[in-house]
């Protein structure tokens, strides 16, 4: 995911509701989901509130990471919309190699999913695994192979899925063992956003999630690595950069200040994440020009802040570029798409929040056949 918000995550997943008798209303909805090959659309969902997500579009979304929380209402929602609830977890780096500790987390992630009645989980580890740390790597593919096996044995429905980078060419120090994580989960989850964790040549912003960028790394895990398109989902954001620019040029160029990461020295840390429901009103309020970018097929646009006098470059993505990433995994013939995250949008009850909302639910795919 994001990664200054995935580490925050973790020990909030050791809160959980244990529910011994079946909380909804109809004790049907306590049931698993039990289709175990239908298409994705994938929502990672932050905030505990029924609010937000009774507005999701229910006939879109097939599954629902419930991000830092769990929630028997949601549960029931969900189960009674026909889609999967999913908790998230993460691992230590230094405990991969460490079997018993692999053994202990995982009947603790099953007891979860098995008390709440949940339908699986999604595996967000990120860290560095450098390419000569091979025990290491190893040990990363030992605990998917483990929860999966626990997993399947106990809930022959339930999903195990793992998120993986934009390419698996050691994104981040991201070396990990693609091919074993893929073999040992339903579908694994492509994080095809922060592609300029590491910008190489100019200093200067890119955009989140480009086409060619997107494409190329989907094109790793199907070609390179060899994971059939049924085990891949294409992850989409719902936010997007700010960059301050240092110098913007004629042509556009928002040059940034050099800010490293995992060895490269300049980084779409220098900008900061902004929600679509945040990016969009500033676009429309400030007059802001929005510009389409032919090449990586998103959005952006550039804002002077009034009051410090900033240049700012929005590099972003709205339901048109979506809309362009969807075909784009239907094309290659992919499991399904997913978004970080569906909180990003407004979920406001009023007429311009529900009309932005429906326009950005509505870039993605419906039904079971699409
Ligand atoms: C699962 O859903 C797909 C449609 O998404 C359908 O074609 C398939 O028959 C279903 N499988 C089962 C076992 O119900
Ligand atoms: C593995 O973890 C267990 C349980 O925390 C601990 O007792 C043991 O010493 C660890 N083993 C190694 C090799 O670090
Ligand atoms: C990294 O950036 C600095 C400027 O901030 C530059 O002087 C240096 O040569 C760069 N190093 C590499 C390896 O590009
Ligand atoms: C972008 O592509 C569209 C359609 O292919 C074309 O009409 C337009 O002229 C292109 N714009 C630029 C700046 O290349
Ligand atoms: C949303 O707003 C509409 C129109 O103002 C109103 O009729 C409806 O009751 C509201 N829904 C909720 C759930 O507040």
């Amino acid at each position: 995911m994001e990664r200054r918000v995935t580490y925050a995550v973790v020990s909030l997943m050791l809160v959980s509701t244990v529910s011994s008798t079946c909380p909804c209303s109809d004790p049907e909805w306590c049931k698993p989901i039990t289709n175990t090959t239908r298409k994705e659309v994938f929502m990672f969902s932050l905030h505990d509130k029924a609010s937000s997500w009774s507005r999701f579009d229910w006939t879109r979304v097939t599954t629902v990471v419930m991000v830092g929380y769990v929630s028997p209402d949601l549960m029931c929602f969900a189960h009674q919309h026909n889609a999967r609830v999913v908790i998230i977890a993460n691992y230590q780096t230094a405990d991969l190699t460490n079997s018993s500790k692999r053994q202990a987390w995982v009947t603790q992630q099953l007891a979860t999913v098995q008390d709440n009645y949940l339908d699986g989980i999604n595996i967000d580890f990120e860290s560095p695994i450098p390419k000569d740390q091979v025990d290491v790597r190893d040990g990363y593919t030992s605990l998917v192979r483990e929860t999966y096996q626990a997993f399947k044995s106990a809930l022959p429905y339930s999903q195990v899925t793992v998120d993986v980078a934009w390419s698996p060419a050691c994104i981040d120090l991201r070396c990990y063992d693609y091919k074993g994580l893929a073999q040992y989960t339903d579908f694994l989850f492509v994080m095809s956003y922060d592609e300029q964790s590491q910008i190489q040549g100019e200093c200067i912003a890119k955009a989140n999630s480009g086409f060619a960028k997107t494409l190329t790394g989907l094109q790793g895990y199907l070609k390179i690595v060899e994971i059939p398109p049924s085990q891949l989902v294409l992850g989409m954001p719902w936010y997007g950069y700010r960059y301050p620019c240092l110098q913007l040029t004629q042509d556009d160029k928002c040059f940034i200040k050099h800010v490293p990461f995992r060895g490269v020295n300049c980084s779409d840390a220098a900008g900061t994440q902004r929600d679509f429901s945040a990016v969009y009103p500033l676009l429309q309020s400030s007059g802001a020009k929005r510009i389409w970018d032919n090449v990586t097929q998103t959005p952006h646009f550039t804002y002077k802040d009034p009051s410090t006098g900033i240049m700012y470059q929005y590099q972003y993505d709205d339901p048109e570029s979506i809309s362009i990433k969807c075909q784009m995994a239907e094309t290659l013939g992919l499991r399904g798409v997913g978004i970080w995250n569906a909180d990003s949008v407004d979920y406001s009850n009023t007429t311009e929040a529900n009309k932005v909302r429906q326009w950005m639910w509505g870039s993605l795919p419906q039904g079971p056949s699409w």
